[in-house]
């Protein structure tokens, strides 16, 4: 029998804030609670609320945070469910200068029993309508982050990883646009979530055609047990609505992850034009080959030499060493700390690559501790890339990597550091873990990488970290709190880098999106695309090189040059200003950007035809957000046009 009349309607008609599961709202719950009579039925209530002019940090995950930031506002909304004495806090920061509100869940439970915590999201969010589109970020390895756009149908849609990273199939995002949204015009409403592990991102088109969204960790394969006293947190997810379209929706992200959530020494700095070895020799070199890829970087005033995989251990190939992180002798004999001074004095600053998550079945490490990888005793232990995954649930395992990194990075002159991680989760399992929490493991993987990678990035302060993960398997905003950047795809080819680069675009800053000019024919696709192409597609973000310049022609090198000199030009307003797209590579065989810096003095117009055409003429391009009345000059050129003219008539791009 009701108290409350409740039987008077049904709540399943009515928006909800945070829908628990068991009443009289049968759509998807946020949250699902087993308890020790075996019901799953949980009754939040309200009970209270604070306002808090700032944001706290969230204990043991990476989020968003203040700056002297005078107009952010936290609201707690306290729920209970009064039979179990469970209280849920919904946290709710509400980033006025940046028009983005990120929202939280803390799970306490008060009651004298254990519980299980089978479900609970980090956001939900109940339309009073279903005439949205579904927009997504999928693909696979070398071609991620494609933009799906979809009608939103009766049923569940969803985006997911189950796969231990956010992945390369789907990132933790999604929008919901108006039938006519387009990239500057209509409403947009994103959701992302700040993880990097398994999340479901999902919307809920019911029989009243109603669309309810929610994002946060995936419930699949996630039971978490939460003992009396204990308190769990949610991931944060971050929330935008925009009626200026994608491009409204994008600079919201690109400027708060940019400046509130992306930390430390290189928040605000230009990123360094780096040369990275791997497509130049992968495991082919040795000390005198990396010292003549720099030496030629540094006279085409390349800053950076990023030595790749292969430097450790006995690793010649992809078959071993990993976990045994000390420097491969036969390789570098004078070690690290020679290598790195001789590269130092070059003019070059020096990086490393490491992938510290995992382990080679072939590695002294593994020897040492074969239960130290992610496992069910007596299950196979597959391999992905002849690897295994080390299980960061464990602590003596996190301080394993903790110190064997830190040793290298105390060894030499490192001002870089890119941390990949290849391949996903299998045979889920941790062997420091009881029988009741091993569905914990995946996310307890994740807090542990993410302690690991506070420990190491505030130990290093000074350090440069790129996040990678074959590519881009884990571009997620989780790994750019703590690495500013990220190696957007392993897939090097200019005209496939224009969609990965534009999807990615969607939720990312251009700054965070690392693009590479290598070599022809392209290692992934065998594409032969002019240098010009490729130094143009991989000027859309932070700027680098990968191939063996020591092998190109003295013309090819004075191109090289000329490319390097104009990035350093163009690279503050690249990095730091204001993008928008302007043909999609998903609907055109023209592909066009432009960047606008904060300043609005300087415009960076990009435009790409994927495959040349016979027999065609001069075309304007249209651009945006100039000033109607300003004067503008092409650099190079020295024509001027009036705002107005570039904006209704078009900037001519000659044939
Ligand atoms: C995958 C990365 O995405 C590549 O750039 C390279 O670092 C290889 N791993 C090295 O094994």
């Amino acid at each position: 029998v009701s108290t409350d009349n409740i039987e008077a309607f049904q709540l399943e008609t009515i928006s909800q804030e945070y829908p628990s599961f068991g009443n009289t709202d049968l759509r998807s719950p946020a949250i699902e609670l087993e308890f020790e009579d075996g019901s799953t039925i949980t009754d939040l209530r309200y009970d209270g609320y604070k306002i808090y002019e700032t944001k706290f940090p969230l204990e043991g995950l990476p989020s968003t945070y203040v700056e002297n930031d005078k107009d952010v506002e936290t609201l707690e909304i306290y729920l209970k469910d009064n039979l179990k004495d469970i209280k849920v806090i919904l946290m709710y920061s509400v980033f006025e200068n940046f028009n983005a509100i990120t929202k939280a869940v803390k799970i306490i439970n008060k009651s004298n029993e254990d519980v299980y915590i089978l479900r609970a999201l980090s956001a939900n969010v109940d339309f009073k309508q279903d005439d949205f589109d579904f927009i997504q970020l999928s693909g696979a390895w070398a071609r991620e982050r494609y933009i799906i756009r979809s009608n939103l149908r009766a049923g569940i849609q969803s985006v997911e990883s189950r796969r231990g990273a956010s992945s390369h199939a789907h990132n933790p995002f999604m929008a919901l646009v108006r039938k006519d949204t387009t990239e500057q015009n209509g409403d947009v409403y994103g959701f992302s979530l700040v993880y990097s592990g398994n999340f479901l991102a999902s919307v809920e088109v019911d029989m009243y055609n109603k669309a309810r969204a929610q994002i946060g960790i995936n419930p699949f394969d996630f039971k978490w047990l939460l003992k009396k006293g204990e308190k769990f947190q949610t991931p944060e997810a971050v929330l935008v609505y925009s009626s200026n379209g994608l491009t409204g929706m994008s600079q919201i992200y690109h400027n708060l992850y940019s400046k509130r959530l992306c930390k430390g020494r290189y928040r605000d700095r230009v990123r360094p034009i780096l040369i990275n070895n791997w497509e130049a020799t992968y495991f082919d070199f040795d000390e005198v080959k990396i010292k003549e890829i720099a030496k030629e970087a540094s006279k085409l005033g390349i800053e950076l030499f990023v030595l790749d995989d292969g430097w450790f251990g006995k690793r010649n190939d992809d078959t071993t060493s990993l976990g045994d992180w000390f420097v491969n002798k036969e390789k570098i004999k004078g070690g690290l700390g020679k290598l790195s001074k001789e590269i130092n004095e070059m003019g070059l600053m020096f990086g490393l690559w490491f992938e510290p998550e995992m382990v080679s079945p072939n590695s002294e490490l593994y020897k040492k501790h074969p239960d130290w990888c992610i496992h069910v005793p007596g299950r196979t232990r597959s391999t992905g890339r002849n690897q295994l995954i080390l299980d960061l649930s464990r602590k003596e395992v996190c301080d394993y990597i903790i110190k064997s990194v830190s040793n290298i990075l105390e060894s030499a002159s490192i001002s870089y550091v890119k941390w990949d991680m290849n391949r996903n989760m299998t045979e889920v399992g941790s062997a420091a873990l009881p029988p009741e929490r091993q569905r914990e493991t995946a996310h307890r993987y994740m807090l542990g990488l993410y302690k690991i990678l506070e420990e190491i990035t505030t130990k290093f302060p000074n350090i440069l970290f790129e996040s990678c993960s074959g590519g881009g398997g884990r571009f997620d905003p989780g790994m750019l709190y703590y690495m500013p950047q990220t190696w957007t795809s392993d897939d090097t080819d200019a005209i496939e880098r224009l969609k990965i680069q534009f999807g990615t675009s969607l939720v990312y800053p251009s700054i965070s999106m690392c693009c590479h000019v290598s070599a022809v024919p392209n290692h992934q696709v065998g594409r032969i695309t002019p240098l010009k192409t490729r130094g143009i597609v991989a000027m859309a973000g932070n700027f680098g090189y990968e191939l063996d310049i020591t092998k190109l022609s003295q013309e090819k090198k004075s191109i090289v040059k000329e490319q390097i000199k104009l990035y350093k030009e163009i690279r503050k307003t690249i990095q730091f200003g204001d993008a928008f797209r302007l043909l999609s590579p998903f609907e055109s065989n023209e592909v066009a950007w432009m960047i606008i810096s904060k300043d609005k003095y300087e415009i960076v117009v990009s435009y790409i035809k994927q495959y040349a055409q016979p027999n065609t003429w001069d075309k304007p391009l249209k651009l945006t957000a100039l000033e109607a009345d300003a004067k503008y000059k092409i650099i190079g050129e020295g024509s001027i046009f009036g705002g107005d003219e570039l904006m209704n008539i078009g900037l001519v791009i000659p044939k």
